[in-house]
């Protein structure tokens, strides 16, 4: 691919000169699959073009909000619209009345939204507001899910399943770290010894009800459950982080497709519409906890901007209006199918909807971290590039899922599958 990539190559280079590693999201770099990363410049629909004039299918698709595809006219429109209304208020305006009723149509079982700029920040704001109003300070939350990057998130499980965490990433005071506690994805045992050892210091649970930041875990429903029962019983919250599931299966979150109701659930991505946006949604009892009403602090001098906010309305109006998802369920069977047809053994996918996760390997599908077999990462790293390089750009890394949005065709969905199939023998034959 170098010779096809020479203004890639030129602008990262004067680029970890000036940022550090090059990138502004240490995802974006290369560094698991080998190579320098692609610059792009423009995109629409399902492709991108990079600076050096090549196109791309992409299935990254900003690694989830864009489930319309990039650019979709309505957004845009709305975004247009709203710049030349102001770029920001800083103050109030309609726009957050209108998401926050979208988002409540969607989540009925919940009566309040607050809106701020990330994922992040509503995760970040989500566990402050259940550590005040439960007056605890420990945290649960499961190794292999990932919550964005504050310090209390950053952790991984310490020696013993009911010890307090350490961080990942240094920078992070121990204290706070310690505030944290891991368990493994699908394990009961270790959540009730847990709450068995540190119950009734336990403010909340979060788990990504659909865990997809380190594959696809998908959870038992009966876990989930347990999850619901056990926090209820020690009086602790539940908290479900829907930033990626959350309108990305249906018109709402994730936990209506299982049945189980969580205390609060965390937005964001999909209700962006592309720009920055994360939101928490609860019951106003718990909701109220927040300034100005209540005593936990949360704030934002672009929180509920109204670019933003436009381009999650036009979003969200035309998935609850359009309501794309049957045709992308349609898409990824038609995936799954294709990429079987291959007739490679590993050859084969994790997915939920469009939410779709290339797990190369014949064994069972893993519901935790610890099972994800070595061979599916060896396998992808050794795709990757023969992929790109026939135009297919997927998130670089074995870990991360592909997202297909509503702009994806039935050829351009088959392709990859087909490519994919393709590649696994000859790379493995090379
Ligand atoms: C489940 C989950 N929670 C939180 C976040 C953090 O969101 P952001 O990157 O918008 O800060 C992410 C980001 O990928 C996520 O997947």
């Amino acid at each position: 691919m170098n010779d096809k990539l020479p203004r890639s190559h030129q602008l990262f280079h004067e680029a970890t000169r000036l940022i550090p590693g090059g990138v502004n999201s240490p995802v974006r770099a290369f560094g698991k699959v080998g190579g320098t990363p692609v610059y792009f410049r423009t995109a629409a629909g399902s492709r991108f073009e990079d600076v050096d004039g090549n196109t791309y299918i992409d299935f990254c698709q900003s690694w989830g909000p864009l489930i319309l595809g990039h650019s979709h006219p309505c957004v845009v429109e709305a975004v247009r619209d709203a710049a030349q209304r102001g770029l920001s208020y800083g103050a109030c305006h309609e726009g957050e009345i209108r998401l926050a009723r979208l988002i409540l149509e969607a989540l009925p079982e919940f009566e309040q939204v607050r809106v701020m700029n990330s994922g992040t920040e509503a995760v970040m704001t989500a566990l402050r507001l259940a550590r005040g109003i439960t007056s605890r300070n420990l945290v649960i939350k499961f190794s292999g899910g990932y919550h964005g990057h504050f310090d209390g998130m950053l952790v991984k499980a310490g020696s013993g399943l009911a010890t307090h965490a350490l961080s990942d990433s240094s920078g992070v005071p121990a204290d706070i770290a310690g505030t944290t506690l891991v368990a493994p994805l699908d394990d009961v045992a270790a959540v009730e010894e847990i709450f068995r050892v540190h119950g009734g210091d336990v403010a909340a649970v979060i788990i990504e009800p659909l865990p997809a930041n380190n594959g696809l875990l998908v959870q038992r429903r009966e876990y989930l459950q347990f999850l619901r029962d056990v926090t209820a019983a020690h009086g602790s919250l539940l908290i479900f982080d829907e930033v990626i599931s959350g309108f990305r299966l249906r018109f709402g979150g994730y936990y209506q497709e299982v049945g189980i109701r969580p205390d609060m659930v965390t937005l964001g991505k999909i209700i962006g519409g592309g720009m920055p946006v994360g939101a928490i949604v609860g019951p106003a009892r718990l909701m109220e906890g927040l300034a100005p009403l209540g005593k936990v602090y949360q704030a934002g001098t672009l929180s509920g901007n109204p670019v933003s906010l436009a381009a999650g309305i036009a979003q969200l109006e035309t998935l609850r209006d359009e309501s794309p998802y049957a045709r992308l369920e349609q898409l990824g069977r038609l995936f799954e199918t294709t990429l079987a047809a291959g007739g490679h053994p590993a050859a084969r996918a994790v997915r939920m909807g469009s939410i779709i996760w290339p797990y190369l390997d014949s064994g069972a599908f893993p519901r935790r971290d610890d099972a994800i077999a070595p061979a599916t990462v060896e396998r992808f790293n050794r795709i990757y590039w023969p992929l790109l390089i026939q135009g297919y750009y997927l998130p670089p890394s074995a870990y991360e899922v592909l997202f297909l949005s509503a702009a994806h065709s039935e050829a351009e969905v088959t392709g990859l599958a087909g490519a994919l199939a393709v590649e696994l023998v000859r790379t493995e034959n090379a």
